[in-house]
């Protein structure tokens, strides 16, 4: 999609839909401008309870050629003081359901009378109108939606363009993640990922991919993501892209992401129930996230170093398939008894983890669909973020705040890891106790977070819908959750 700002007149302004947000108690602000050429139209329609001021709804009315616009889309944004950027999303993606079947381009009016700067409204508009007019059914024959091609901002503030212009790029960015998580397990194979990642890697300067097969795994004594592996005839991948920008902001720095990218959990021996297991294509979304993320911040030109790893493997039952028993050795020597083959993804993570700081990153970042006890704690909205040092938590939860990636701050205890020791060995990968689950994976993984600060984000809630959220996120499927929150993190941190 195209964004472009327009220092006109939104009365002048040329576009099959002009949007305008429609707060509480009546026709002001930007709406209010717009009623004089209108001669009052949109008074007198609010006033009959014709348009909806509520977030998420959106009223297209035909203006005839009293506009520059063919019709206006009054936008429900609910209470004008309250106005946040997540309304602004979910108004500007109700704009693109109302219009979406008729309108190639669509204009919003930036409202000064908004307690969001122009910038930020910017933002959010763009966000809305990319993420919201996202497309799931790429494998349907008939009823392809057709697309809007261009969005206009009508305003003239400092910082406008490229607010709108960088917005733009994230939100692509994440959509991509999305249609990878949405894919189909037999095409969203590990190998298909690190053929993306070679993609991703030829799209931007400075950016290298490359991924290790299952003997270079077996060689890297990468014994937790080789057992998760082993029962599937698709072949793991550790998928790495490596972004060297030429003058890094700071020389003694590497962001290290770290993704699960189990591309599809059945659970193995320790089978899930078969009804809506097919969600579970989804379990590599921190992979797509971390990879897609990658791609933004090259594609920005960052001047920050990464290092992205993303564990890429199925958990399959087979013959060969790892056994709740069997003891295994991590890539940092750890043992680690396998008491439920379903916990895999903190075994794929435990590798990548590793292999991330040994190949140089300074602080990490992971991303993982790794707990239903975190889903159930915050539903689709929240992830959870756990780190051994809680100001590198803090960073990464304001930037996904910022971001519209909702994040919240989880505890970590060196109490908790008693419930992961093992009669048998160093540890083990799951507790029988119906408590606390999305610690313990936590406290699990830091054993494999090697020296630095170290943060963890269980993404299991937002990252895939199983139904809308009836928000700007109105499919069910991938969100491309972390996405927005990395390139934000990472912008953050090459200020
Ligand atoms: N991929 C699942 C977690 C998950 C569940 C993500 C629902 C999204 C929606 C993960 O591999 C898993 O199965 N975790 C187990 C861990 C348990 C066996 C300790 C879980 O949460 O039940
Ligand atoms: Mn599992
Ligand atoms: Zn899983």
């Amino acid at each position: 999609m195209q964004v472009e700002v327009q220092a006109v007149a939104p009365e002048q302004v040329e576009a099959d839909v002009l949007a305008v947000p429609l707060a509480t108690g009546g026709a002001d602000g930007a709406l209010a401008r717009l009623d004089g050429p209108l001669d009052g139209l949109l008074a007198r329609l609010a006033d009959q309870g014709e348009l909806k001021d509520e977030i998420g709804r959106a009223v297209v009315v035909h203006v005839d050629d009293k506009l520059g616009a063919t019709r206006v889309a009054a936008a429900g944004v609910g209470a004008r003081e309250r106005v946040d950027a997540d309304a602004l999303r979910t108004a500007a993606a109700a704009v693109v359901h109302a219009s979406g079947d008729f309108a190639k381009r669509i204009a919003w009016v930036i409202d000064d009378s908004l307690p969001l700067s122009p910038p930020e409204q910017a933002r959010a508009l763009v966000d809305g109108t990319v993420l919201g007019g996202y497309d799931p059914a790429r494998w349907k024959h008939e009823g392809e939606r057709p697309q809007v091609e261009t969005l206009v901002l009508c305003g003239e503030a400092d910082g406008l363009e490229e607010a709108a212009a960088r917005a733009a790029t994230i939100a692509e960015w994440t959509n991509r993640a999305r249609d990878l998580v949405n894919s189909p397990p037999n095409e969203a194979t590990p190998e298909r990922l690190a053929e993306r990642a070679q993609e991703i890697a030829a799209s931007a300067e400075h950016l290298t991919a490359e991924a290790l097969g299952p003997d270079e795994i077996r060689a890297q004594g990468m014994g937790a993501l080789a057992a998760v592996a082993q029962g599937s005839d698709n072949p793991p991948r550790l998928v790495v892209l490596r972004y060297e920008p030429p003058s890094p902001a700071r020389t003694d720095f590497v962001l290290g992401l770290v993704g699960k990218a189990v591309t599809f959990d059945t659970g193995g021996i320790s089978l899930k129930p078969s009804l809506h297991m097919e969600d579970m294509k989804g379990d590599m979304a921190g992979g797509a996230a971390v990879l897609e993320a990658t791609g933004a911040i090259a594609e920005l030109g960052l001047p920050l170093r990464v290092l992205t790893v993303a564990g890429a493997t199925e958990n399959m039952p087979s013959g060969r398939a790892y056994r709740p028993g069997d003891i295994i050795t991590a890539a940092n020597g750890k043992t680690i008894e396998v008491t439920n083959t379903d916990a895999e993804g903190r075994l794929v993570l435990a590798d990548a983890l590793w292999y991330a700081r040994g190949q140089g990153a300074t602080h990490i970042l992971d991303l993982a669909t790794l707990t239903g006890a975190m889903e159930v704690a915050l539903g689709d909205f929240y992830a959870g973020f756990f780190a051994n040092e809680d100001s590198w938590r803090d960073q990464i939860v304001e930037a996904g705040e910022a971001s519209g990636d909702h994040a919240w701050p989880f505890p970590m205890h060196p109490r908790y890891r008693r419930y992961v020791d093992s009669v048998y060995a160093d540890m083990k990968n799951s507790s029988d106790l119906r408590q606390a689950g999305a610690v313990l994976a936590a406290a699990f993984l830091e054993e494999f977070a090697g020296e630095g600060p170290w943060a963890h984000g269980d993404i299991a809630g937002p990252a895939f819908l199983e139904r809308s959220r009836g928000d700007y996120l109105s499919q069910r499927g991938g969100t491309g959750y972390g996405v927005r929150l990395i390139v934000e993190l990472a912008s953050r941190l090459s200020a």
